[in-house]
């Protein structure tokens, strides 16, 4: 009905409008862009792994966040909450990494099976706190299976032994009539689990265990060596990768490791100001800090460009992954609150920062096999946040539900011409543009617009043959630091978008100031 009314409006604008198209052209409040779609150029596939998540024991992400218990009053299912599976699903979770992060080093795994009231209760050093251990190895796979999402186990490389590993693994893949599987029969589950994906350490060059590329090359060496297929399982290795910039370790590992890796991480967190001192807030910043933030944020195109050149040196076949198993936004803790829980809220900032994350991940999906956004409940740049029984979804949820559909699609090259988005003497591109095609032949293509204060009128030449059904999804807001709370959820969440339209074979865009939209054309 609504949607009706609207297109009376157009006709009755139509010849007037289509003389002044793009309508906002000679104004202040927009600027003029084009884009070009390489439909007939498709490249490889957008690993749906780059739309990993990752879920430490940190914060109320583990214990609150998912787990409350099966005697909760919060509706669960096997102890946990139904309103965090529902939206999870949603997503299409490809694969969750557990249970770190720094955790992982720490991380003893017999301690996380058996009978829930028998399990050792710990201090999380990391991060504070005890650990009562009731979410161990049996529940995270348990969630994996329900959300229908890989399992990336991160193996304990700082406090384990190599010994450990392969016990844990045998414990979980093993079909065998052996003590682990035995065990883990005996723990209530009989089959065994497929792992597909087994890091050794993490941040070895920090929490993991503070050590030299040199010797974590040899480490790893030595640890992966224990790392057993079982049963028809099939593993992929994954070495310790650097940090930003960090050019070195890639250099080492790539050089002593290549050959006993399946994949090398990358961490990358986007912080407003740099300073890991003082971040900047999540929700009190203005242009400047806006700014900032998502020029930090386009750093990842040149990290994935400069780490990916090393890795060809050794590894032109490209089979060797990089793993993007950390990365997001990370500002001050709120005022108030623990400050090891790392809970932060999430604005509109942290979806414009989401969408050009993936569309550099995307750019890069030759190199780039997996992403994992830290984290994904209740921690950084979080999909949701809960308060007790309550739930809100986060501006960057609704981005990953919206850019799902790239997920394992053909990435399409797409040129981008658009002025800077300037700020005093410091400027990044006015828009960041992906698109892909699924297996049904249907083009998507995401746009973002950095700029807070213009639209984007972009003119876009699609070379190949699509059809002209077009639909799609903006996320906007007026401010922005717009951010849904738990007493108003729905400030910032997609809407229908209807700024497009054919004239000949030109597709225009109206896309508005400080906004994500996914684009459907069929
Ligand atoms: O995501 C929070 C922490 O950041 C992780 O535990 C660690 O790997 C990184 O330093």
């Amino acid at each position: 009905m609504h949607r009706r009314r609207k297109l009376h409006v157009c006709v009755a604008v139509g010849l007037f409008a289509s003389m002044l198209w793009p309508p906002l052209a000679h104004t202040q409040s927009s600027y003029q862009a084009t884009l070009a779609i390489r439909l007939d150029q498709p490249r490889g596939t957008i690993n749906r792994n780059i739309y990993g998540q990752f879920a430490e024991h940190l914060g109320r992400l583990i214990y609150e966040g998912i787990w409350v218990g099966e005697n909760s009053s919060i509706p669960n299912t096997r102890g946990m909450r139904n309103d965090v599976l529902a939206a999870l699903k949603d997503l299409h979770v490809p694969v969750l990494r557990w249970p770190g992060g720094c955790f992982a080093d720490e991380y003893h795994w017999l301690d996380g099976i058996g009978p829930r009231e028998k399990r050792p209760r710990r201090p999380n050093s990391s991060w504070g706190g005890i650990d009562t251990n009731a979410f161990g190895t049996h529940e995270f796979l348990d969630l994996c299976e329900m959300l229908g999402a890989d399992a990336y186990i991160n193996g304990n490389v700082g406090s384990g032994s190599p010994q450990e590993m392969m016990q844990w693994i045998e414990y979980m893949t093993s079909d065998a009539d052996s003590e682990w599987a035995n065990l883990r029969r005996r723990n209530g589950r009989d089959k065994p689990w497929k792992i597909p994906y087994f890091a050794v350490g993490n941040e070895t060059w920090g929490c993991g265990g503070n050590m030299r590329p040199e010797y974590y090359a040899d480490v790893y060496r030595r640890y992966a060596t224990f790392i057993k297929n079982h049963s028809g399982n099939r593993i992929q290795k994954l070495a310790v990768g650097a940090y930003d910039e960090n050019y070195n370790w890639t250099e080492v590992l790539m050089s002593h490791a290549a050959k006993q890796m399946d994949g090398l991480s990358l961490h990358y967190y986007t912080l407003p100001t740099g300073n890991w001192e003082k971040k900047g807030s999540a929700t009190q910043f203005g242009e400047k800090e806006w700014h900032a933030t998502l020029s930090r944020t386009l750093r990842m195109d040149e990290f994935i460009q400069k780490h990916s050149a090393i890795m060809d040196k050794y590894d032109p076949q490209k089979r060797v992954g990089l793993m993007v198993d950390e990365w997001g936004t990370w500002y001050d803790s709120e005022p108030g609150r623990d400050l090891g829980a790392l809970y932060q809220q999430n604005t509109l900032r942290d979806a414009v920062a989401a969408a050009i994350n993936l569309n550099i991940f995307h750019k890069h999906a030759d190199r780039v096999q997996m992403a994992n956004i830290a984290q994904m409940i209740n921690v950084l740049q979080a999909m949701m946040l809960t308060d007790k029984e309550k739930l809100v979804l986060t501006p960057t949820y609704h981005v990953f539900r919206m850019y799902s559909v790239h997920q394992g699609a053909t990435l399409i090259p797409v040129d981008l011409s658009a002025p800077e988005y300037k700020l005093s003497d410091t400027s990044v591109p006015s828009l960041s543009a992906s698109a892909s095609r699924d297996s049904e032949g249907r083009l998507h293509l995401s746009v973002v617009n950095l700029d807070p204060n213009r639209a984007a009128e972009i003119t876009a030449t699609i070379a190949g043959g699509v059809g002209r059904n077009v639909s799609g999804e903006l996320l906007t807001a007026p401010v922005m630091n717009a951010m849904n709370t738990f007493d108003h959820p729905n400030t910032v969440k997609p809407t229908q978008f209807s700024g497009y339209r054919f004239e000949g074979s030109r597709l225009t865009l109206s896309i508005p100031a400080k906004s994500v939209v996914v684009l459907e054309l069929k």
